[in-house]
């Protein structure tokens, strides 16, 4: 096996996936992907040999800031479209979650260095805002036109091992965009200038995922009856607050908060990793990595839920243009903005934290998830069509999901 084969990327997709010798199983599956997407796939990345189908799931029962939403989810993960579901379904008639939201403000970061005195060149830049607004806005007069643009320009003197560096921050309303491409054009081009300005050296010109000034706020309120009553209620706070004082836990529960936040932005083209950077560094904002969502007991032992991080989300551009199935999901949505589906996705985050919070603090969560993965397993096995739930159903009644057992009990239907 050499990894190094020349040329590859100029064979189609056909002769790419000979080149790799599969089984012919495996050859048929990939090319049966790329029948439809082939093309897409081909444009999108380097050396397409097909697409990697992930399930598509809706959740039902959302509702955000007065109007009901269905949700499509991409997930590998069974229970997670479940989970918004159930969610969901407790607080509906307390209207669901309602939101707040900053304006779509995306920053990108110029690195200078080598400088003889950073003070007097951080007051430069700052002194240098109208110029470097102009310069900015020049370069997207559409964005502009459309009522975005540079809104403001900031600048830290950070010591390090390797000397003092200027770090100058451009902050930029991006409108329906993710906008790493509108600040990065931007960052790029002021760099020159502000080399020559301040007499140092610039380096890096990149945007920063810590988008903390694009902030969604999600508030959720669920009557005590409706998740089970004030004993439910303690111990999703205890359990809350687990995550609020130690790491450990606020990894995993982060996790579960992004399990739904991931799900959403890949059904509609947004980039994952961007919102997961985001979301785990604005949760150490403190010096200690923290859960992303608080929960506390409200009015007549009802239990709140807030959850605030940044939502560097766009309807334009990228994937979520050029990909029709992303297209698709928007519509099933009805989403037209890009600050609605930040919104949206906020909302499916807290209501997923909720999910995991409950069935860990009573029942555990190996119950519901196994019922849903014994379908995997049982699928891993073998089984095919109608098998796969017999022996899925077999594996829960049993109580154990496993691949030997699904194995044995495949072979005694088939027998
Ligand atoms: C599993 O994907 C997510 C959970 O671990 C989240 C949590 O622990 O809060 C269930």
């Amino acid at each position: 096996m050499t990894s190094r084969i020349s040329g590859f990327h100029k064979l189609d997709q056909k002769e790419r996936l000979r080149t790799l010798s599969l089984s012919e199983r495996a050859a048929q599956q990939l090319s049966a992907t790329g029948v439809s997407f082939g093309e897409l796939a081909e444009h999108m990345v380097e050396n397409a040999i097909g697409t990697m189908p992930i399930p598509l799931g809706v959740a039902t029962n959302v509702r955000v800031d007065g109007e009901d939403v269905l949700v499509p989810m991409a997930t590998e993960e069974s229970s997670v479209v479940a989970a918004v579901c159930n969610s969901a379904r407790q607080c509906y008639e307390a209207d669901g979650v309602t939101t707040e939201a900053t304006d779509p403000l995306m920053i990108a970061q110029i690195q200078i260095l080598d400088l003889q005195d950073p003070f007097v060149a951080k007051s430069g830049v700052l002194a240098k805002k109208r110029e470097i607004k102009a310069l900015c806005d020049e370069l997207d007069p559409i964005l502009v036109k459309l009522g975005g643009g540079l809104e403001d320009v900031e600048a830290r003197v950070i010591d390090s091992d390797r000397g003092a560096m200027l770090v100058v921050h451009i902050v930029v309303n991006v409108l329906d965009a993710m906008g790493a491409n509108a600040v990065n054009t931007m960052a790029e081009a002021l760099a020159p200038k502000l080399a020559a300005w301040t007499g140092g050296r610039t380096l890096l010109r990149i945007l920063s995922n810590l988008a903390d000034k694009r902030l969604v706020k999600a508030t959720v309120c669920f009557d005590p009856q409706a998740i089970g009553g004030d004993e439910v209620r303690e111990r999703i706070l205890d359990a809350a607050e687990f995550a609020w004082v130690d790491p450990y836990r606020a990894a995993t529960h982060n996790k579960g908060i992004m399990n739904g936040i991931s799900a959403v932005a890949l059904a509609t083209g947004n980039d994952t990793r961007a919102l997961e950077s985001g979301a785990h560094a604005f949760a150490a904002r403190d010096g200690q990595y923290r859960a992303l969502s608080r929960w506390h007991a409200g009015e007549s032992g009802s239990l709140v839920g807030t959850l605030e991080l940044p939502m560097a989300v766009g309807i334009v551009g990228g994937a979520t243009k050029a990909h029709p199935i992303a297209q698709a999901n928007l519509e099933i949505m009805k989403i037209e903005t890009a600050d609605r589906l930040a919104r949206v996705i906020a909302a499916v985050g807290l209501l997923q934290n909720f999910g995991a919070l409950k069935a860990l603090a009573t029942v555990g969560i190996q119950k519901g998830h196994m019922a849903l993965h014994a379908r995997n397993v049982a699928i891993a096995a073998g089984a095919e069509g109608n098998e796969i739930d017999l022996v899925a159903d077999y594996l829960v009644s049993e109580g154990k999901v496993r691949q030997d057992i699904a194995e044995t009990k495949l072979n005694e239907l088939r027998a």
